[in-house]
């Protein structure tokens, strides 16, 4: 894998385990120097932190409880601190249990999904959206999904669905800046998030969920990627 992101620093939320891990660890074989890892305990970060050492780039750990606005707030305060991030991966997600009809989804169902799948997600973004403007380059990439027609998991949906429409309005707003947001849908994936009877290993999300964080700077932004549909994507 060629050295592509030399220098770069990333933060990928949720990045303890699945998507996740998978992508911090491959940003540090791309070059990245810095990588933060986040998930909701130290210890839960441990073993990404070390393969992410093992390949020579620095790991940070950041835990922080994303429906908790206070932990969001302090997550960004802690990454401002040391400079900010080129990378932001918005990874981190939950999906709420199985409802058999739409009646039967709770209020907090609505609530957890909203708070941590788009409001933690909008708030990291505007805070660390400074430096990758001083700078002009930014690579900010939103986990969607394919989900579609399944009432059962209408508040997870709805979230997604609101994490797509976040990011054709901030890339509006940040045409020209240098800051190029994109969406990613990872697929169906064996992780604790997508079950066992999914259609893919977790693996099968790389190289396609690394192409938004290599877009050239006249990228359009905004696009949408489904990483089953990169799995020939070149690195080299
Ligand atoms: N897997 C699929 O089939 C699939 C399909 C479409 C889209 N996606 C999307 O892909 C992304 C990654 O999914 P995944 O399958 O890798 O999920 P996963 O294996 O369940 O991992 C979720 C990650 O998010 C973190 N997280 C969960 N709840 C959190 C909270 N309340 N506060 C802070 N961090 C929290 C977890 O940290 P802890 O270790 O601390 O819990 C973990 O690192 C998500 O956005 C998901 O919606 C997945």
């Amino acid at each position: 894998m060629k050295k592509k992101l030399t220098g770069k620093t990333a933060l990928v939320t949720g990045s303890s385990r699945g998507v996740g891990r998978l992508v911090a660890i491959a940003l540090a074989d791309l070059g990245c120097s810095t990588i933060f890892c986040h998930g909701r305990s130290e210890a839960s970060c441990r073993e990404t932190a070390r393969q992410i050492e093992s390949r020579g780039a620095k790991a940070v750990i950041l835990p922080a409880e994303l429906s908790d606005p206070a932990q969001v707030e302090s997550l960004a305060d802690r990454v401002l601190a040391a400079g900010g991030v080129d990378i932001l991966y918005n990874n981190a997600a939950v999906m709420h249990p199985w409802r058999d009809s739409p009646e039967e989804l709770s209020f907090e169902d609505w609530a957890w999904s909203f708070q941590v799948n788009v409001f933690a997600l909008v708030m990291l973004t505007v805070r660390l959206l400074a430096p990758m403007k001083l700078k002009k380059w930014g690579r900010i990439i939103n986990l969607t999904s394919g989900i579609d027609k399944t009432p059962q998991l209408a508040a997870y949906g709805a979230s997604k669905w609101a994490v797509d429409k976040w990011t054709d309005d901030l890339a509006a707003a940040l045409a020209g800046s240098g800051v190029i947001v994109s969406r990613l849908d990872p697929g169906w994936l064996k992780t604790d998030l997508g079950g066992p009877n999914a259609d893919h290993e977790p693996e099968a999300v790389l190289p396609g969920a690394l192409v938004p964080c290599l877009l050239p700077d006249d990228a359009p932004g905004g696009s949408f990627f489904r990483a089953q549909e990169l799995r020939n994507f070149s690195l080299d």
